[in-house]
């Protein structure tokens, strides 16, 4: 056992179509990261199988978990708690991945900690690889901050006043970015998933060949983004009509600006309506280079914005929210249950 401060926490995450097991010592210190990617047997059916992949989780859970440890150099006794992805997520996906951290809990007899998987995406700006040099370690976010989640099922932006508390200032109203992105390269006939691949497309295009909308919801701090891709639809629609060939890449461009556009602008502005010095962006769409160039050129706030590994849903996010509910006493029953809808804050 480790002193509370230095504990170091296995944990597991399947909440979609990745089965993945990391240990981090201290929340922030990453010892190892495996992650199990189905990516390839879902695209064969444009979208995640639910059925297929709780199988496929089956299938890698032992192997994930053991060489999580083993690239960590560790034993089982020698971690100090397992944390779980307890939801949201699927739920034929979740019960894997809780089973296998129960097993794990009582043959080791070490506590069991249930978390939110949005609560995981979060903390990925937490966590860090070690060079080898102290001067490497980047600064851990501070607070207050403002978080925006950009995920491919949720969009929202949380204050943040201290660890593990979310106030929830707005969310989107329909479809989020990553669904938006999702929903686009299937527009455009481009191959899933969709966001690297409307990003790769975009790459060589011109964003401001087409004038998408920017979403306003004025007065509040939510988003809405199906208006962008139903623009998307009419024009595509519109050039099949007349025959006329379809510009993807400026088609894919022009949509990303509008969607990074709409991010950047309500987040800046939340930023400086509650005072706060630090952003937060996390989620599988906060690997989108425009995304991240855009939150990084601006010189209004720090930006905390994870390494690309740990945008996607990965293990070692799931460890460093994990940590912070093992020092604050947090501790899950053995008859815990999944929760595929679980709102990070109410
Ligand atoms: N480079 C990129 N550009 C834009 N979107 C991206 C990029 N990479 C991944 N995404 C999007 O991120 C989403 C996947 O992110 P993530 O794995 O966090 O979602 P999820 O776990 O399925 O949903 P949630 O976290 O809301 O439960 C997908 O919608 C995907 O298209
Ligand atoms: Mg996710």
């Amino acid at each position: 056992m480790s002193e509370l401060t230095d504990a170091r926490i296995l944990a597991i995450e399947s909440s979609c179509d990745e089965t993945a097991a990391a240990v981090i010592e201290n929340g922030r210190h990453l010892l190892s990261s495996v992650v199990a990617s189905q990516m390839e047997i879902h695209a064969r059916y444009g979208g995640v199988y639910p059925e297929v992949a709780s199988r496929q989780h089956v299938l890698s859970i032992g192997p994930v978990v053991e060489q999580a440890l083993t690239q960590a150099h560790l034993s089982l006794a020698e971690v100090d708690a397992i944390a779980v992805t307890r939801g949201p997520g699927l739920a034929g996906s979740l019960v894997v991945g809780l089973n296998a951290a129960k097993g794990l809990a009582i043959g080791a007899g070490k506590p069991l900690i249930g978390v939110n998987h949005l609560e995981g995406h979060i903390y990925s700006s937490w966590v860090y690889a070690d060079s080898g040099h102290k001067s490497d370690i980047p600064a851990a976010p501070q607070f207050p901050l403002l978080a925006l989640l950009v995920s491919g099922g949720h969009t929202e932006l949380n204050l943040m006043t201290g660890h593990l508390t979310y106030r929830r200032l707005g969310a989107t109203l329909d479809d989020a970015a990553g669904e938006a992105f999702d929903k686009t390269a299937r527009l455009l006939g481009l191959p899933y998933p969709g966001g690297p691949s409307v990003q790769s497309a975009a790459e060589t295009g011109n964003p401001f060949a087409f004038r998408f909308p920017r979403a306003r919801t004025d007065g509040a701090w939510d988003f809405s983004f199906s208006g962008i891709k139903t623009a998307v639809l009419r024009e595509v629609r519109r050039m099949q009509a007349n025959g006329v060939a379809i510009p993807v890449a400026d088609m894919a461009a022009s949509f990303q600006a509008a969607i990074v556009d709409t991010l950047l602008a309500k987040t800046l502005a939340a930023a400086r309506e509650f005072g706060v010095s630090e952003i937060l962006v996390a989620g599988g769409v906060s690997a989108n280079k425009a995304l991240r160039a855009a939150f990084m050129n601006q010189a209004e706030f720090k930006v905390n914005i994870p390494k690309f590994a740990f945008c996607t849903d990965n293990a070692a996010m799931i460890a460093s929210a994990g940590y912070f509910r093992y020092t604050q006493g947090d501790r899950s029953a053995l008859d815990m249950d999944v929760m595929p809808t679980w709102p990070l804050s109410s």
